[in-house]
C-alpha cells in the first residue's frame, strides 16, 4: 500500500492492491413496513445507531431513493473492528447491495459505486470483491485478474488503531519530514503481482505503525518465526497478515505460532472475484 500524498479535499492519494479474503461477518435482512432501521449485533461493543457504518448505509439509501419501507437488520460480528481489515466497509457494501434488492430499486453500477464512496474509501471495492487496483482515495477501482489462492493466518494484536489517526501520524512522521520523497518515489514504482515474496510487499504505514506500536511489530514477527515466507500490516493495521503457499504451512504456523495474551489468530484464505460476486448475489456463506 503506497500513500502518495495529501490531497486538497485532506485525504491521502493511494495507489494499493486489495484483495478478499474467507473471514466475514454475517449480516441478515428483513424488510419490514414501517420506516424504521433496526439493528441488532451479537458483539455488545459494536454500536448498533447511526454511527455504525451499517445503519448509514441503509439511511443513505433511504434518504436517496425515498423509500417508505424499514428493515431490520442483525449484525454477526466476526471481523475484528480498528484492526485495518475494512470489515465495517465490507458490511456496508453488503447492506447496499441486499437492501437494493429487497426496497427493489433500480440503481446503476454508477448510482451503486456513489452511494457506497459516500460512506467510506474502501467501500467500493467490496462490490466487486476479488483482487483489485485502488487509487485515489482508494475509491477508484481497477479489477484485476485473481491471483492463485493463497493461505493466509491474521493475527489481531491487542492494539486497535483508527484509520483517520493513522494517516495523522503518517504526515508527522513521515510525509512531512525530510523522507517524504522517498515515499513519493517508491509510490510510482508498484507492484501488483502476486508474489508471496516479502521484498515485494510495502506498506507504507509499516515504519511508523511499527515504530508506535511495538506490539505490532512482534506480531508480525511471530507470522515470519512461525513460517510465513511474508507478513504484512493490513491497511494502517493493526491486524497483521501471514501469506502461505499452502494449506500444510498455514496449519504448521497456527500450531507454532507463539501468541500473547489478548492476540486473536484468524486462519484463512483469499477469495477470488467469481466466488465473492456468487456469494453476495446469492446472499450465502463463504466457506
Ligand atoms: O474514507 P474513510 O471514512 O474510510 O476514511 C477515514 C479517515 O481516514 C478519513 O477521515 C481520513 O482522515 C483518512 N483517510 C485519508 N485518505 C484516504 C482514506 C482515508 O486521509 N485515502
Amino acid at each position: 500500500m503506497r500513500v502518495l500524498g495529501k490531497r486538497d479535499d485532506g485525504y491521502h492519494e493511494l495507489d494499493t492492491v486489495l484483495q478478499t479474503v474467507s473471514l466475514h461477518d454475517t449480516i441478515t435482512f428483513e424488510r419490514t413496513d414501517d420506516d424504521d432501521i433496526r439493528m441488532w449485533c451479537d458483539d455488545r461493543s459494536v454500536p448498533v445507531d447511526k454511527t455504525n457504518l451499517v445503519w448509514r448505509a441503509a439511511a443513505a439509501l433511504r434518504e436517496r431513493y425515498s423509500i417508505s419501507h424499514g428493515v431490520k437488520i442483525r449484525l454477526e460480528k466476526r471481523v475484528p473492528a480498528e484492526a485495518g481489515l475494512g470489515g465495517g466497509s465490507s458490511d456496508a457494501a453488503a447492506t447496499l447491495m441486499a437492501l437494493a434488492f429487497l426496497w427493489e430499486i433500480e440503481m446503476s453500477e454508477d448510482d451503486l459505486a456513489q452511494v457506497a464512496e459516500s460512506l467510506g474509501s474502501d467501500v467500493p471495492f467490496f462490490l466487486y470483491g476479488g483482487t483489485a487496483h485502488a487509487t485515489g482515495r482508494g475509491n477508484v477501482i481497477e479489477p484485476l485478474e485473481d491471483s492463485p489462492q493463497k493461505h493466509l493466518l491474521i493475527i489481531k494484536p491487542n492494539a486497535s488503531i483508527s484509520t483517520a489517526k493513522a494517516y495523522r501520524t503518517l504526515n508527522r512522521s513521515a510525509l512531512t519530514s525530510a523522507d517524504s520523497k522517498p515515499i513519493l518515489f517508491r509510490s510510482q514504482a508498484s507492484n501488483f503481482s502476486a508474489s508471496i515474496d516479502q521484498n515485494a510487499l510495502q506498506n507504507d504505514f509499516e515504519p511508523v505503525v511499527l515504530e508506535q506500536e511495538p506490539e505490532i511489530e512482534r506480531a508480525k514477527n511471530a507470522l515470519l518465526k512461525s513460517g510465513a515466507p511474508a507478513a504484512m500490516l493490513s491497511g494502517s493495521g493493526s491486524a497483521v497478515i501471514g501469506i502461505f503457499d499452502n494449506q500444510d504451512a498455514q496449519e504448521r504456523a497456527i500450531q507454532a505460532i507463539e501468541l500473547e495474551t489478548g492476540w486473536r489468530a484468524f486462519p484463512c484464505k483469499t477469495v477470488g472475484r467469481d466466488r465473492y460476486q456468487s456469494v453476495m448475489g446469492a446472499a450465502g456463506e463463504i466457506s
